[in-house]
Order: structure tokens, then C-alpha cells, then sequence
């Protein structure tokens, strides 16, 4: 057991108390965000002539020996200590002596541990931002492909109207663009330094707070010392934010999985990415769909369980609040993952675009446009709906589609039918006819393309 306390303590820890209350098994995750964090604090305490250059220089140097050894493998982070402040701290005593002693100066792990946790999770957001860019490239790609790819559209699981390939990985492009938006946005929030905050009342050193903020590359210091050790919106903001794109994947993963299925067979996953049956030869599954969308769940239980240990926590720093860090990690692995595999899944994927299209002709996809056409006519449109409902039975009945009826079956439902019926519930009509802005129609979806090309070459911010 190596603790950085003690002295006031006449007994050994139990060994059950040492490991429940350790967190080096999972806080050495961040660990070069401990160093990085420290070397700005050092820094700073020599700046204000609270440490001297030497015993700075000496401490910077000996946490860069740390890091590259870690890094290379030279140095292993074993359990003997109690968390991974303890455990850079130990080393480097071990290493530079005195000086090592002076490290932790004006500063707690209660401002420490809240930075390596800031310091972390904004490292994660611009991975995660760049995930869900790769993400859009290929939904974009997909779109340009698919322009007149003709599908059903669905409610209730239902055939409704036609629309495209393009229209249909459009709505996922909104949803991820959204995604994007929330990381930003978070980053904004949270870039702001706790360190300075110290246990929880600051300290008595003339520590320069802005100094350390910028040097780490935020904002400016946060404002108060309570909340800045106490506080972790941020980590919710960023399981809310990751739980709404699992949702959005998992969404997705569904669709997948329908359109994959013996009865549709919309899509045709690549064979790297399908698995197998150990029993039934003829199987090629959608595994990985099935696995994001199974995988939603856990990104969503972090998110309950940090709002759950939050919840009844007094200002400011408390234990529990350790509990922070494994659904953290938890959930970052899982969303990176499910982005990545997910990307490469859609990527390699194939789409049968008559099977689309047969679908679409049929369900009666273009019974709207049929009552469209005779408002077109001066037909009232709720007489309309009531006569193309009476057609849609007819078919029914006949076990055809509207578009197979003849010219007479459709006068003997109203007059006001003519020839141009037929041209009027054609699928390229259904589809290409519907221009307004966000609509599948061609013309309106390259204009919401354009913009979204423009939207992917910008920078995130
Ligand atoms: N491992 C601790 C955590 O993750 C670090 C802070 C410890 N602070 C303390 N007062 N015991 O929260």
C-alpha cells in the first residue's frame, strides 16, 4: 500500500478498505492527463516564485521520464498505490527526491482529480466529433449515389409514400449533425480549469489561476472553488449526448436489421461484416447491428447511474463521486466503437435498388398523390380522400395497385378522372413532384446536399 496520507492514522488500512476505496485500477486511463495537468500546476508555482526554476525543471523533467516510460512500457502502473495521483507522485520522489515533495503544492486531488476527469473528456469529445464526421462522409456519399433510388416510406412500420435511398440516409445526416452540434457545444461549456480550486476553499499561495487555465488550453479558470471540485455536469452532458447518438445508432441498427431480413432484402451487408451460424449453414447475420443497438443500453445505464450518484451529494468533494470514472470509460469505448463499426458497416454495405423500388409500388404508396391529383381537378380534398379510399379497396379486392386499374374502373369512382391519371401515381412522380425544401424530390435534395457538404467542410469550430 503506497498512500500520500497516514501520518495521522495509528493503523494500517484493511486490505478490503484499501481496494474498495482504491481507483488506480481504472484511473490510470488518465494518466497522461495527470501529468500534463501537473507540469502546467509546476509550472505556474515557479512563475510565482513559489517554487524555484530548479526544483521546476527538475519536476518537469522527472514527469517526462514517467510518461515515456509508462508510454514505452518501462514503468508499470501496479495496484500498490491507491489512485493514479498517488502512484505519478511515489515515482517521482523516487526519482528527483526533495523536490518531488513540492509538487503537490496549493493544489488537492479534489481540483486535480476534477481537471484529469476535464482534461479527458474533452480529448474524448473531439474524438467522438471526429467519428461522427466519418460517419456523415459516408451517409453523404450514400446520398449522392441514391438520388433517385426509390423506397417506400414508412409510419407505423407501414408503407406510406415513396421517397429515396437519398431522403432516408438524409434523416440520419440531421440526426448525427445534431450529435455534432451537442459535442460542441459541451466543449464550450466545460472548457473552463478547476485547478486552483484546492481541496475545496482554494489556497493561501498567490497561485495565478488564469496562467494555468491557458496554459492547459481553456478558457479561463472556473469561479468557484466549491463547485469547480464538485461539479460533473460536464460528465452528464457528455453520457446524455453519447446516449442520444447510441440512440440514434441503435435507430438505425433496426432499419438495418429490417431491411436485411429474408423478407425485404433492401441491403446487402459486405461479408466482413456479417457473421455466421454455427448450426444453420445458410445464415449471414447482422450481428453488429444487433450489437450497437444491444449496447444503447449500456451507454444509457452510465447516464442513470452518474445522475443517480450525483443526485444527493452535498458541496463539495465526496467519495462517491470516484464512481464517475468506470461508466465514463465505459461508455466512451462503447460509443467509439459502435461509430466506428457502424461507419464501416454502412460504408460496405450494398443497397438493391429494385427490390426499393418494387416495395415502394406497392402498399399503395401513392394513394395521396392519387387524392392530390383530383384537388388538382377542384375536387375538395377531403371528398378526395374519401373516393381514393373507395379505390384503394377496389384494389384490394382486385389484388392490384392503383396504377393497374383501367380508365373506366377509375371514372366509375369519379368522373373526374382522366388519362393523366396514370402519369399522376407514377413513383417518379410520387417522388420527384414532392420539392419542398427537406423533401425527397431531386432538385430539393441537392440543395440540402449542397448544404451539407458545405456544413462538412468546416471545421468543428
Ligand atoms: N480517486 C479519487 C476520485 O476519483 C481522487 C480524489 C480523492 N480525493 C479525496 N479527498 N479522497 O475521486
Amino acid at each position: 500500500m503506497a498512500q500520500l496520507w497516514g501520518g495521522r492514522f495509528t493503523k494500517q488500512t484493511d486490505d478490503l478498505v484499501y481496494h474498495f476505496n482504491a481507483s488506480i485500477s481504472f484511473d490510470q486511463r488518465f494518466f497522461e492527463e495527470d501529468i500534463e495537468g501537473s507540469i502546467a500546476h509546476v509550472v505556474m508555482l515557479a512563475k510565482q516564485g513559489i517554487l524555484t526554476n530548479e526544483e521546476k525543471d527538475s519536476i518537469v523533467k522527472g514527469l517526462g521520464d514517467i510518461r515515456r516510460e509508462v508510454l514505452e512500457g518501462r514503468l508499470a502502473i501496479t495496484e500498490e498505490y491507491e489512485d493514479v495521483h498517488s502512484f505519478v507522485e511515489a515515482k517521482l520522489i523516487e526519482r528527483i527526491g526533495e523536490a518531488g515533495k513540492k509538487m503537490h503544492t496549493g493544489r488537492s486531488r479534489n481540483d486535480q482529480v476534477a481537471l484529469d476527469l476535464r482534461l479527458y473528456i474533452r480529448k474524448e469529445i473531439l474524438a467522438v466529433d471526429g467519428l461522427l464526421k466519418e460517419l456523415l462522409c459516408v451517409l453523404l456519399r450514400i446520398q449522392k449515389e441514391h438520388l433517385n433510388t426509390y423506397m417506400p416510406g414508412f409510419t407505423h412500420l407501414q408503407k406510406a409514400q415513396p421517397v429515396t435511398l437519398a431522403h432516408h440516409m438524409g434523416a440520419y445526416f440531421e440526426m448525427f449533425k445534431r450529435d455534432r452540434s451537442r459535442m460542441h457545444d459541451i466543449f464550450m461549456r466545460m472548457n473552463y480549469c478547476p485547478l486552483g480550486a484546492g481541496a475545496l476553499a482554494g489556497t493561501t499561495y498567490p497561485l495565478d489561476r488564469s496562467y494555468t487555465a491557458s496554459m492547459l488550453g481553456f478558457e479561463g479558470p472556473t469561479l468557484n472553488s466549491m463547485d469547480s471540485v464538485s461539479d460533473r455536469d460536464y460528465v452528464i452532458e457528455f453520457l446524455s449526448a453519447a446516449s442520444t447518438i447510441m440512440m440514434h445508432l441503435s435507430r438505425f441498427s433496426e432499419e438495418i436489421i429490417i431491411w436485411n431480413s429474408n423478407e425485404y432484402r433492401f441491403i446487402e451487408l459486405d461479408d466482413a461484416y456479417s457473421t455466421g451460424s454455427s448450426i444453420m449453414p445458410q445464415k449471414k447475420n447482422p450481428d453488429i447491428a444487433e450489437l450497437v443497438r444491444g449496447k444503447t443500453g449500456r451507454v444509457y445505464g452510465a447516464l442513470v447511474s452518474i445522475l443517480t450518484t450525483m443526485k444527493g451529494l452535498p458541496l463539495a468533494y465526496n467519495k462517491d463521486m470516484q464512481e464517475d470514472k468506470e461508466l465514463t470509460f465505459d461508455a466512451v469505448d462503447t460509443v467509439k466503437n459502435c461509430l466506428e463499426l457502424f461507419t464501416g458497416m454502412l460504408d460496405t454495405a450494398g443497397f438493391r435498388r429494385e427490390v426499393m423500388a418494387k416495395s415502394a409500388l406497392g402498399g399503395f404508396t401513392n394513394a395521396t398523390d392519387a387524392a392530390d391529383y383530383l384537388v388538382g381537378k377542384g375536387v375538395p380534398f377531403r371528398d378526395a380522400h374519401g373516393i381514393v379510399g373507395k379505390l384503394v379497396l377496389t384494389c384490394i379486392e382486385k389484388q392490384c395497385s392503383i396504377e393497374d386499374l383501367t380508365l373506366e374502373q377509375f371514372k366509375e369512382l369519379s368522373p373526374v378522372f382522366e388519362q393523366d391519371i396514370y402519369d399522376a401515381v407514377s413513383l417518379k412522380t410520387c417522388v420527384e413532384k414532392r420539392l419542398t425544401l427537406g423533401a425527397p424530390g431531386t432538385e430539393a435534395m441537392r440543395q440540402v446536399i449542397a448544404d451539407n457538404e458545405a456544413y462538412l467542410n468546416a471545421d468543428f469550430k
